[in-house]
């Protein structure tokens, strides 16, 4: 007799339900799967076999068939395991499912031994299946913490496919799993050794690092070998604001759905500060594979995207960047569809002004050619150059500097005042679906960045002077913006002006 059990297939972020049939015929023993199935789950097979003889259960010596529907929707990974398992268990009558059947589901991925492992995108199904009229999932305890984010599904943490069996048996019933209490996860303040008081001198520069961490503004540092950069672009993690739930669940969704938590962790409490090397491949950093999963600059939503040695990218790695920089999204085609991964990072880059790095510098003298420093400069297009916001140059620190007492304001200082911006941020935007002035858009500017006539006529000679663009001149207008709210002004006054246009590139 044909069985049938539903488990849920991830597709990009989102999850959907899969119908998992099992039918054994009197023909040689042998096991097929059919329904668009990739290697992972062809290879539940030999699982699936091993799994039901340790759990006590002698395999069918029949043909069994297991058919994974909708047959469009490709079926991936190794989290059929479990479905297939039940199925097969069912159309064995070695287990019975309450009637409400289809208001179950089952994920994870089995041992050969019976017992369940860890399995991605957990809180995506969840999601999903909450939409669909689901009340109940089954799937690995590990997976139990994350799957209960969602509330109001049953969510049923198993160890082994024989203590499933037992549970549906009724000889032993496993417990609902119960919801932890998220908010605890939220006090974070525990020193970090990237601490911003250890970086001597660059105040200017940690005046930037704190407009980017309170209004969400990419930043571009650039300076000679040894200046501070990469320490400097450390210690911006430590003064980002806190996390909101909802930020918090966005995130844990994509870390899912990447498969982060299979090794432990469940819920993303602190924004994510992601230093992905040089030499990364284009998919680790910008998401895609045959079957799509998030690539950096999503695992970096919400938080920071750190590219030290920024011109050494290839380049179509950078270019690949300006749509997220500017939608906040990335889109990734492939044959099947065009999926979407959200992308809302802070950009923190860090350069050296030339190949031997000492242009400019005071002390040494640069050895380049001008064709090496144009070739080298150029390697950064002017597209990308515009989209962010804060250029700063970050000269070498004085000895004097280096070797004083006087250390400058802590981390915990310095993010008490982004904290404020950004609670000012957060209030402001209600509703609206943003949540930093970075992501204000043309109808959002004219609301709330009006400037008076004086701070107006300073912009439009800005803009006819520097030559600005259209872009450019929004960018001003939303950092001026940062500016005010960090020293807790209505209003946006020329003095924030000012400052927001020394940051712009200058012309050459
Ligand atoms: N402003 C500073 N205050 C304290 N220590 C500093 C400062 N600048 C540099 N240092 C020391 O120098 C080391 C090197 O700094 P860092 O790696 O940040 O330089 P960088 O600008 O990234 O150089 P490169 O261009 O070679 O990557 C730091 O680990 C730190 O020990
Ligand atoms: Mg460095």
């Amino acid at each position: 007799m044909a069985s049938k059990v539903l488990s849920a297939a991830v597709i990009g972020l989102d999850a959907e339900l899969v119908e998992v049939e099992a039918d054994l015929l009197n023909q040689l023993p042998a096991m097929a799967i059919v329904g668009l199935p990739d290697k992972a789950v062809e290879e539940s097979k030999e699982r699936v076999k091993s799994a039901i003889k340790n759990s006590g259960i002698d395999f069918p010596r029949k043909k069994v068939t297991i058919n994974l529907a909708p047959a469009d929707v490709k079926k991936e990974g190794p989290s059929y395991d479990l479905p297939i398992a039940v199925s097969v268990l069912l159309a064995m009558n070695m287990v019975n499912l309450p009637d409400a059947w289809d208001r179950i589901i089952f994920i994870g991925e089995l041992a050969l031994d019976g017992l369940l492992r860890p399995v991605s995108g957990v809180i995506a199904i969840a999601l999903a299946a909450k939409a669909k009229g689901i009340t109940s999932i089954y799937l690995p305890k590990i997976n139990a913490d994350e799957a209960s984010l969602i509330d109001g599904i049953d969510i049923y943490p198993v160890v082994s496919l024989h203590q499933l069996i037992t549970h549906f048996n009724g000889t032993e019933k496993i417990a609902i799993h119960e919801r932890g209490d998220v908010v605890s996860f939220f006090t974070n303040d525990e020193e970090s050794e990237y601490d911003i008081a250890y970086v001597k001198g660059q105040e200017s520069v940690k005046r930037c690092l704190e407009i980017a961490a309170a209004g969400g503004h990419n930043i571009l540092m650039s300076g000679p070998p040894g200046s501070g950069k990469t320490m400097l672009a450390k210690a911006m993690a430590t003064i980002l604001p806190d996390m909101t739930l909802e930020e918090s669940l966005e995130v844990t969704k994509i870390f899912s759905i990447a498969g982060e938590f299979t090794r432990g962790g469940f819920l993303v409490t602190r924004r994510p500060f992601r230093s992905p090397h040089h030499t990364a491949s284009g998919v680790s950093l910008v998401g895609g594979g045959s079957w799509p999963k998030p690539g950096e600059i999503s695992l970096a939503h919400r938080g920071v995207l750190f590219l030290d040695e920024f011109p050494e990218f290839p380049r179509n790695v950078l270019e690949n960047l300006r749509q997220p920089l500017e939608d906040g999204i990335v889109s990734i085609s492939r044959a099947q569809a065009t999926l979407q991964f959200p992308a809302k990072f802070i950009l923190v880059a860090a350069m050296n002004p030339c190949p031997c790095g000492y242009l400019n510098d005071t002390a040494r003298n640069c050895v380049c050619t001008p064709t090496q420093i144009i070739k080298y400069q150029k390697k950064i297009s002017g597209p990308l150059l515009d989209r962010i916001d804060l250029h700063i140059e970050v000269p070498k620190v004085e000895f004097d500097k280096l070797t004083s007492e006087k250390s400058g304001e802590t981390s915990r200082e310095v993010k008490f005042r982004v904290q404020g911006a950004r609670n000012i941020q957060i209030k402001r935007f209600m509703g609206l679906g943003i949540f930093t002035n970075s992501e204000m858009r043309a109808q959002h500017l004219k609301e709330f960045c009006k400037v008076d006539k004086d701070t107006l006529d300073l912009l439009k000679n800005a803009v006819n002077q520097m030559k600005l663009s259209a872009r450019s001149y929004h960018r001003i207008l939303k950092i001026a913006r940062t500016i005010a709210d960090l020293s807790n002004e209505e209003y946006i006054r020329l003095e924030h002006i000012s400052e927001a246009i020394q940051y712009r590139p200058k012309m050459e």
